[in-house]
């Protein structure tokens, strides 16, 4: 399989240039691809605040680099780590990288070790997403339509994806015959950038607004939604991207099954529930404009959390590449992830 999937995987949109970090400008796409150089940890602090780079894995391993950056650069490598950490509050990549990569400081890394760290976790990323695709799509039965949330391919990792990863395992093995995604707004991760990847890929797809979710369901059309995942805590409880967890609930009203692909640094075995889940509130602007043009009156207001809860009863699967975890509660992922 993994030679019919590597034909699904182009990308690799966070790329290492030895003194500076060279990211796909996400806010451009699809209409620019432009690359955005980052030659300081400040800089790709505004990458991951500013969404040129984003999706959680690849906000972690960015971060990494940053870090990277700070040792060669000789910055007060605390303070980088602390402003690093505080870019984003919600995807726990951010943090489990700098952590690693703090261990390593407090061992005593120079730049070099630092720079030998950082493309592990970027390499580790990918092994991991190309594992979990594999282990997704044998859960779905062959000629299956499936839905999509936000974008988890390439773009949000070091490649090939993790929900996108197993869509692209599950369209080369011939388990999934159509994708429909929602173009999740406000930011339209799925209109502009999943998108983006499936045409890109030959991948069959088509486009939904993010209310035609129940009316899809309900036709059939798909026996999977197949979603990524910001940060899991200790008893399944998945935070991603907003519109998640109403998807979850239309998904099992309509017997459809649900799906979370992660890899294990999305797992936050130190948070009990969702409800200790930091949820990112970002500015009302996004809402209140499309394309950077005003469409909504002068004056309103607006609330724009940009991720929800999704609780574990309502999650099939949570699949990552130490395995699958069917209906997950407590001990099960203890079972997987005790430390
Ligand atoms: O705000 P974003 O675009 O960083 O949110 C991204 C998501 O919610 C993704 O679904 C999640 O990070 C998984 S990416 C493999």
């Amino acid at each position: 399989m993994t030679n019919l999937s590597s034909a699904h995987d182009t990308i690799r949109a966070v790329q290492w240039r030895g003194d500076h970090l060279r990211l796909l400008d996400q806010r451009l796409l699809p209409a620019e691809e432009q690359w955005l150089d980052c030659r300081d940890y400040v800089a790709v602090i505004h990458a991951i605040k500013d969404l040129a780079v984003r999706g959680a894995p690849a906000i972690g391993i960015a971060a990494a680099w940053g870090v990277v950056l700070a040792a060669q650069q000789s910055a007060p490598m605390d303070q980088a780590l602390a402003e690093l950490r505080a870019a984003r509050p919600t995807a726990v990549n951010l943090m489990w990288a700098l952590d690693r990569m703090k261990a390593h400081i407090a061992a005593g890394a120079d730049a070099a070790a630092l720079e030998r760290e950082a493309q592990i976790i970027q390499d580790e990323d990918l092994a991991a997403n190309r594992h979990m695709g594999e282990l997704g799509a044998a859960l779905i039965l062959p000629g299956s339509g499936v839905m999509t949330h936000c974008n988890t391919g390439s773009l949000a990792t070091s490649g090939y994806g993790t929900a996108l990863g197993v869509i692209r395992a599950g369209v080369a093995a011939g388990r999934i015959d159509h994708v429909y995604a929602g173009e999740t707004r406000p930011w339209q991760q799925g209109a502009r950038l999943t998108m983006w990847e499936l045409v890109r890929d030959g991948i069959p797809a088509k486009l939904i607004a993010d209310s035609a979710a129940s009316h899809l369901m309900k036709s059939g059309a798909v026996k999977w939604v197949i979603v990524g995942a910001d940060r899991i805590a200790a008893n399944g409880d998945t935070a991603n991207k907003i519109g998640t967890y109403q998807l979850a609930i239309a998904a099992r009203h309509h017997g459809v099954k649900f799906m979370v692909v992660a890899p294990s640094s999305t797992v936050d075995m130190a948070t009990v529930s969702g409800d200790d889940i930091d949820i990112e509130l970002r500015d009302a602007a996004e809402l209140l404009s499309v394309a950077g043009r005003r469409t909504v009156v002068e004056g309103a207001q607006a609330w724009n959390p940009v991720f929800d809860v999704t609780p574990a009863s309502l999650i099939d699967a949570i699949v990552t590449e130490r395995g699958v975890i069917e209906h997950p509660t407590t001990e099960r992922m203890k079972a997987v992830f005790a430390a």
